[in-house]
């Protein structure tokens, strides 16, 4: 039989500004799902958070965008939303932006990344779940860890991850998608998912049978809605071992606290500090971006676990780095690179200064109008 791991998971509102999620919140939306468990809709889930967003951990035998499953989580999730409403937290139920269910989550405001599998004899994974970020930010350490040798030992040294995978890509922008192969094609694929914001790894498949092997929440809460409304704080499912990247190979792609587009009022890159489960809270400048990581194996359809993976000392030195880089970046203030440019941010008075400042603009004679498109122009500066 198949079985589906489902991490759905939404920010309801949180404690003392966007920071933590309160543990009543979880506990109302545990107990609609313990019932959901019991009534057979689900077999097992694994109710977390990181920094402001509400996370479950479902396993089920009911395939992807079931609606049963989803309207189980989104009558937890709106139960957890009238608690956080209860207890007066902040932004309660910012992220659920429909008052009544309709068929599954898609376009409703909660994150979403399912996969509907084989059971393997040992089916270990990792949840990996971020807060104060973007789907993006996973394209990195997920290039690394199914495309990068260097990463990857067994990309090099086991026979089933020799041929490479495949990796499907979403422009969010035009609402396309496109696969590209790895190792051939790594170069096309780092012309697009170096940009972040725009190119997303949705899922990666193993390329010699086709295997599912990673999938990331793609959910767009800025384009969904019509206009920005909060960063969406990503998660993903990465199965691991026997012909896929070992569970160490998988954690070593995040041994580098890169930028990310995210933090303070969604508005500013800073490094992404792994962190155990008791420090996934956003504190410093709302921040630093946080990443939990929690191990599991799936066993009839059972979840097994979790194993807390960055509650670890061998990423002592990860978060100290992350630490000074925060230190650095925060030095810049206002500035960019620290803030993110314009079209990205998540909040922008720009506009309005602007619009403030239109007559004082005088034009500079014998000066034209330069083109402003980043990603159609085939114009080189030359
Ligand atoms: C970023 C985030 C926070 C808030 C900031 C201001 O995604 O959630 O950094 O943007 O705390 O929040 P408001 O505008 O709600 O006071
Ligand atoms: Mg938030
Ligand atoms: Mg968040």
């Amino acid at each position: 039989m198949k079985s589906t791991i489902s991490v759905l998971k939404a920010d309801i509102g949180s404690l003392a500004g966007h920071h933590m999620v309160h543990p009543d919140t979880i506990a109302v939306a545990t107990k609609v799902l313990s019932e959901g468990k019991k009534q057979g809709i689900i077999n097992d889930f694994y109710p977390t958070f990181v920094g402001d967003d509400m996370e479950f951990i479902i396993s089920h035998n009911r395939g992807e965008l079931d609606q049963k499953v989803h309207e189980l989580v989104w009558n937890a999730l709106k139960e957890a939303a009238s608690k956080a409403k209860e207890l007066g937290l902040y932004a309660a139920g910012q992220d659920l932006l429909s008052d009544s269910f309709s068929g599954n989550l898609k376009g409703m405001g909660p994150g979403i990344a399912e996969m509907e599998i084989e059971e393997r004899p040992s089916e270990p994974f990792v949840v990996f779940m971020a807060d104060k970020t973007e789907p993006g930010a996973f394209n990195l350490p997920l290039f690394k860890m199914f495309a990068d040798p260097f990463n990857t030992a067994g990309l090099v040294i086991d026979p089933a991850l020799h041929d490479g995978f495949k990796f499907e890509i979403l422009d969010v922008y035009e609402g396309e998608s496109i696969t590209l192969n790895t190792p051939e094609e790594s170069y096309d694929l780092l012309a697009l998912i170096g940009t972040p914001d725009r190119y997303i790894i949705r899922r990666i498949y193993r390329k010699q049978d086709n295997m599912l092997a990673a999938v990331v929440t793609t959910e767009r809460l800025n384009l969904i809605a019509g206009k920005y409304v909060g960063k969406d704080d990503p998660a993903m499912i990465v199965r691991v071992q026997h012909g896929l990247p070992a569970l160490g190979e998988t954690l070593e792609a995040f041994t580098v606290p890169y930028l990310v587009a995210g933090w303070m009022r969604g508005s500013h890159y800073g490094p992404l500090m792994p962190v155990s489960q008791k420090d996934a809270r956003a504190t410093r400048f709302d921040g630093p971006p946080r990443l939990v990581g929690l191990g599991f194996n799936l066993k009839n359809g059972r979840l097994v676990g979790p194993s807390d993976l960055f509650d670890d000392p061998a990423f002592d030195e990860v978060r100290r780095t992350a630490n000074i880089i925060a230190d650095y970046m925060r030095r810049h203030g206002p500035f960019m690179p620290h803030r993110l440019e314009p079209q990205v941010m998540e909040y922008t008075t720009l506009p309005k200064v602007m619009e403030r400042l239109k007559g004082r603009f005088k034009k500079e004679e014998g000066t034209n109008k330069a083109k402003a498109s980043i990603y159609t122009s085939s114009e080189t500066n030359e």
